[in-house]
């Protein structure tokens, strides 16, 4: 699958672009500021529906304009879909494939896959277990239409047993019978989120260590491992035997939703340890093995969006990733402020690539190339 071209209307501090990408290697240079990363997140709508900032839609409407459009026409199994997302002030958000509204967005999620890699992955080593259950959860949901399902309905029954648990610390009234429905409620979702989880780590697991181990040259060793409190534990048991604990502390102590990945490097913690280098590693590796699991389950090629991905690489490993962008991906969209090393880049191709130059949020294509 790949984007053939791609209309935006006042998008963010692009006013108006009509651009028609290679299906093989786009790159975007151009200064802070300019809008290359807004142009990703252009392309970011179109296949999840929302900006990869979870910013409101408001928030990404041209200063001073009422509206924004885009429109990008995708080539999936040699036929044209055409998808459109689009909102004005004040009124709902509109996304179309081939001219038909979507009811419900989560439809659209999964059809057009992308992967990102941005400078704001780096939460995922820095914050907490929420940011790295949201970015597991994002990704399953892309391929798993029930699991989005699961997780809804885990997490409405979850908030439910919350409150009764606050309740008794305010009236001390509890009612055994309806903790009794919550608790198998939630085990039953539970359970089922937490085998999805774990499968798709176990899968990820020897990808992401393959391609930790060729960017870095093998010079450290890392780990990626599922903590849960399901685990070893039979869910149901844990919620029973928890429950005094529960009601002194007024939430559910235990359960999926406290859910984690541990990150190490050589056998330390990673966001303590590792160096900003080793660390954006970790990330792209993480990323890269992301594609591959996209790719196996559902067929297609996700767009991969490379964002600033060579800043705090030595070239030793900024020359790996462009040796692996060379031949294991699809179509690939990558910004740099730095119109060298893309060119680089684009000497490893065989002609099939654009590059563009970014200017204050206009876009022109080069064609003096590389
Ligand atoms: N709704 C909006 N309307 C107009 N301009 C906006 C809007 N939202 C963001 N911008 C502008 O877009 C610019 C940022 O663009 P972007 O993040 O794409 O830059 P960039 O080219 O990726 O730069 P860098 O190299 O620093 O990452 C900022 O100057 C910001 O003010
Ligand atoms: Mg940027």
């Amino acid at each position: 699958m790949y984007l053939k071209s791609l209309k935006i209307i006042n998008f963010k501090n692009i006013e108006d672009a009509e651009l028609s990408f290679s299906g093989k290697l786009n790159c975007f240079t151009g200064n802070n500021g300019a809008g290359k990363t807004n142009l990703l997140d252009a392309i970011h709508y179109l296949s999840f529906t929302k900006s990869m900032f979870n910013t409101s839609d408001l928030q990404n409407i041209f200063h001073g304009q009422t509206f924004f459009v885009l429109k990008g026409n995708f080539i999936k199994t040699k036929k044209t879909e055409i998808i459109y997302c689009g909102f004005e002030k004040d009124k709902k958000k509109t996304v179309k494939r081939n001219d038909k509204a979507y009811k419900k967005f989560s439809e659209h999620i999964g059809l057009f896959p992308a992967v990102t890699v941005s400078p704001g992955d780096s939460s995922l080593i820095g914050g907490g277990g929420e940011e790295r259950r949201r970015y597991i959860d994002s990704v399953i949901s892309q391929y798993d239409k029930e699991y989005l399902y699961e997780l809804i309905n885990y997490n409405k029954i979850l908030s439910q047993r919350n409150r009764m648990l606050k309740n008794y610390s305010l009236n001390k009234y509890f009612d055994g019978d309806i903790a009794d429905i919550y608790d198998m409620q939630l085990a039953e979702y539970g359970n089922k989120i937490f085998k999805k989880r774990k499968e798709f780590i176990k899968n990820l697991l020897p990808v992401f260590t393959e391609y930790y181990e060729k960017i870095s040259n093998k010079k450290e060793s890392v780990s990626l491992t599922y903590k849960s409190h399901i685990a070893d534990s039979d869910f149901l048991m844990l919620l029973k035997s928890n429950v005094e604990k529960d009601k002194i502390l007024g939430y559910t102590s235990k359960g999926i939703h406290r859910d984690d990945l541990e990150f190490k490097i050589n056998g330390l913690s990673l966001r303590k340890s590792g160096s900003q280098g080793q660390q954006k590693t970790f990330l792209i590796s993480l990323k890269f093995a992301q594609f591959g699991f996209i790719k196996k389950i559902t067929g297609i090629n996700p767009l991969l969006l490379l964002d600033d991905i060579f800043d705090k690489f030595d070239a030793e490993r900024v020359g790996e990733i462009i040796k692996l962008t060379n031949n294991n991906f699809g179509q690939i969209f990558i910004t740099d402020t730095d119109p060298e090393r893309l060119k680089k880049i684009i000497r490893t191709e065989d002609g099939n690539f654009k590059l563009f130059e970014v200017t204050k949020g206009v876009i022109t294509e080069k064609t003096d190339g590389a």
